[in-house]
């Protein structure tokens, strides 16, 4: 295996040497924000959108982002180009930096910036068919989940009961109305319409989420940014999840019970090919 290369602080090297201080207020506090991009063929995907997020997150925790536009595209195809595998997902996180522990900010800090890349397994044919499981939970989440804050406790929670139910994804539940999945934002068909929740401090602004929107309105299907009730969740026709990792991915079984038939619906498939067909030709371009 060659060694992975990643960035940290101005530095790029090997995953084994990058250390950051027992004092960086990530590690304290999970005082930082991140974002997760798809890299296909080398080519970040939905760059522009992402470093938005990102400015929009640094900006609603009080970090200064540290570089413009460019340098972060400069610094995310030097980890790109210094590993191996075509696709890849770019995680980068920024926290405010070390300081001697307090909870207040500290005057003069500089942010810790990493970077570093993971293979990505694309959502094939066969891995689409195959869709998930997924159980609903409380969203025992705080009010701020439309930042993409590193501390994800509450998330790892939720994710791991799903798991242990021999399900791949927790999709919540807040007040009645549904917000959007452990790792990811949610889709329901019901009687031709795709609803999704509107982009609220409840959930995460997904970019995967907003492309999809985009898609469809574009491609001429039924689509409506509204809430709905986990009531109306379990009575869906589709379901659908949607990530940077994920991409667009079939709920086939929901509380133990299947989805429909048990399998990826006509709007899934249309939508799915819809996705496919937009980033195939991002990825030959
Ligand atoms: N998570 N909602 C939550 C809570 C998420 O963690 C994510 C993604 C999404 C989807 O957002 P996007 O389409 O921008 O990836 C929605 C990433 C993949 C992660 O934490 O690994």
């Amino acid at each position: 295996m060659t060694t992975q290369t990643v960035y940290l602080n101005g530095e790029y090297i090997p995953l084994a040497e990058a250390k950051v201080s027992v004092l960086d207020r990530g590690f304290i506090f999970g005082d930082g924000v991140y974002e997760v991009i798809p890299v296909y063929n080398r080519k970040p995907f939905r760059l522009e959108q992402h470093l938005q997020r990102l400015q929009s997150n640094l900006d609603a925790i009080r970090i200064t982002n540290p570089f413009a536009k460019q340098q972060w595209s400069e610094i995310f195809e030097r980890v790109i180009n210094a590993n191996e595998p075509a696709h890849q997902s770019l995680y980068m996180q920024i926290t405010r930096g070390v300081a001697k522990r307090d909870h207040a900010f500290p005057e003069k800090i500089t942010p810790t910036v990493f970077v570093m890349v993971n293979p990505l397994q694309e959502t094939d044919d066969n891995a689409f068919n195959k869709g998930i499981s997924a159980i609903t939970l409380d969203d025992i989440r705080w009010q701020y989940c439309n930042i993409k804050a590193i501390a994800l406790l509450p998330n790892v929670l939720l994710k791991q009961t799903a798991i242990d139910d021999g399900a791949q994804e927790a999709i919540l539940i807040r007040n009645g109305e549904v917000t959007e999945g452990s790792a990811s934002n949610i889709f329901i068909v019901r009687e031709g319409v795709i609803k999704t929740p509107p982009k609220t401090s409840f959930l995460l602004p997904g970019i995967t989420r907003d492309l999809v929107v985009e898609l469809a309105k574009n491609n001429g299907l039924a689509i409506e940014e509204t809430g709905f009730t986990g009531t109306e969740l379990q009575s869906a026709d589709e379901i659908w999840i949607t990530s940077s990792t994920k991409e667009v991915m079939p709920v086939l079984r929901l509380d133990d019970k299947p989805v429909g038939n048990g399998k990826p619906g006509p709007v899934t498939c249309k939508m799915f090919d819809i996705f496919q067909n937009y980033k195939n030709q991002l990825k030959q371009a």
